[in-house]
């Protein structure tokens, strides 16, 4: 089952990194997905490619580094030409979760910078509607408490992320809190009121941030632009 969907994964990594040209500044994202979409790059930059890059996360960064691609400062650039990343969930109206790595963050901003930004995924994360998959929330420490009690007002059923019997803190230093708020019927309205919460750093609802799925399905690739 794995390998099928590593199969679909890797397919559509290699779909998308045929849109990156000579110069460009790509944004990097995390998870298994956009792994192998880094992996297809650093041989591109093996064989000539030139490019300098944007990581999403620690773990990114390192990733890429190791291969031998360039990596710039997320927090210095102004534009990126193209990003490539992956998603936990995706609407046909391009509406998205993201957050199940934690890095949600920097993927937000990464994708908010990006002229282009393509989502690549296999065919398991195609839903009708959002929110069988938790919201991810990012949570500044000293507002733990304050954004878990509005997370219920809201209407969302919070727990505290746990990873390996230990709170689980974002490349950031902070919580994640997943949210549950059922099959969202209006994730604009949602992103707003996440949006207005003190201490929330991030949420993993991304709206109008995505110029494309590219979805393997094994024997071909979906795209929804
Ligand atoms: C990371 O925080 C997430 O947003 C990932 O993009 C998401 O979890 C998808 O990961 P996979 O490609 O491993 O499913």
């Amino acid at each position: 089952e794995t390998t099928h969907q590593d199969a679909e994964k890797l397919a559509a990594a290699k779909a998308a990194v045929k849109f990156v040209k000579d110069g460009d500044i790509v944004g990097l994202g995390t998870g298994s997905t956009a792994t192998f979409a880094i992996q297809e790059l650093g041989i591109m930059v093996k064989n000539g490619l030139k490019i300098k890059a944007a990581a999403s996360s620690i773990h990114t960064e390192k990733l890429a580094k190791s291969l031998g691609i360039e990596v710039l400062s997320l927090g210095e650039l102004s534009f990126i030409d193209i990003s490539i990343d992956g998603a936990d969930e995706f609407t046909e109206s391009l509406d998205l979760i993201k957050g199940g790595g934690g890095a949600l963050f920097r993927e937000k901003i990464m994708a908010s910078l990006s002229k282009n930004s393509i989502i690549v995924t296999d065919a398991s994360k195609k839903v009708k509607k959002l929110g069988a998959f938790k919201v991810p929330v990012e949570v500044v420490p000293q507002a733990y408490q304050y954004v878990f009690n509005q997370m219920l007002i809201l209407g969302g059923k919070a727990v505290q992320r746990i990873k390996d019997n230990e709170v689980f803190i974002t490349d950031n230093g902070n919580f994640i809190i997943d949210a549950d708020f059922g099959l969202i019927d209006d994730p604009a309205k949602l992103a707003s009121a996440l949006n207005q919460v003190d201490g929330l750093l991030a949420h993993g609802i991304f709206i109008n941030l995505t110029s494309k799925v590219m979805m393997s399905t094994g024997d071909q690739i979906m795209v929804f632009e």
